[in-house]
């Protein structure tokens, strides 16, 4: 059992952003991880809500859930919790980009069409804003290359007490690969794991 109960918030999933009505641009994050941090959290004895992008996964007994689709939805959600916890851990896959605007009616086929984006707002930066002293947000940066060197940059600029630096070979479950733990203070664990066990380590790692 953990020392001391906790609040905990946890982010999964992809999120996504409306076109029109019925097309959206997202991506294939499953939202395991958020869900396996959260349920590890619960396990061992501290209360957990669960900020979730669209997955296929089951509700998580006794975890608050709290269902959302855009990245904006998911920034409201999150501002709106983090003063009550004493941890984020942002494990979701969030859009950079968004449609510039969301059609009312369904776009009807045509030629070639450009399909403008816009910037979504940085959840993690927009918390660190509010973040008091007692608080810890935990991060996560999925890299294809110069993974130490950009997730430190992640720490940085986001303000985290945590990034967990990984490889697309971390996608889906049961295969080992190479995760990176960067502490503020400089300090850097490597592991070679699977995503199952992952969620002990972030906890031993922030307490
Ligand atoms: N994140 C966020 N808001 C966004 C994008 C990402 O809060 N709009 C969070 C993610 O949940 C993750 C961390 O920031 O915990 C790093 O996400 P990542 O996609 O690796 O980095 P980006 O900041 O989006 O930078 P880039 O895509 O340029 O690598």
């Amino acid at each position: 059992m953990a020392r001391k109960k906790m609040k905990i918030l946890v982010s999964a999933g992809p999120t996504r952003e409306y076109i029109d009505p019925i097309r959206f641009i997202s991506n294939p994050s499953s939202g395991k991880m958020g869900y396996l941090i959260a349920e590890y959290a619960k396990k061992i004895g501290h209360d957990v809500i669960l900020v979730s992008g669209p997955t296929h996964l089951k509700p998580l007994e006794g975890v608050k859930l709290l269902k959302v689709e855009t990245a904006k939805q998911m920034q409201n959600e999150i501002l709106k919790n983090f003063p009550k916890v004493d941890i984020l851990i942002m494990a979701a896959a969030v859009s950079d980009w968004k449609p510039y605007r969301k059609f009312k009616t369904k776009i009807k086929r045509k030629k070639q069409w450009l399909l403008k984006l816009v910037p979504n707002p940085d959840i993690l930066k927009s918390v660190s804003k509010i973040k008091k002293e007692n608080q810890k947000i935990v991060g996560f940066a999925l890299e294809t290359d110069n993974i130490l060197k950009n997730a430190k940059k992640k720490l940085k600029e986001k303000k985290l007490d945590l990034i967990i630096g990984n490889t697309p070979n971390f996608f889906g479950e049961g295969k080992k690969s190479d995760v990176f733990f960067i502490f503020n203070d400089g300090k850097v664990l490597k592991f070679k794991i699977k995503k199952e066990e992952l969620p002990p380590k972030i906890f031993e790692a922030i307490f």
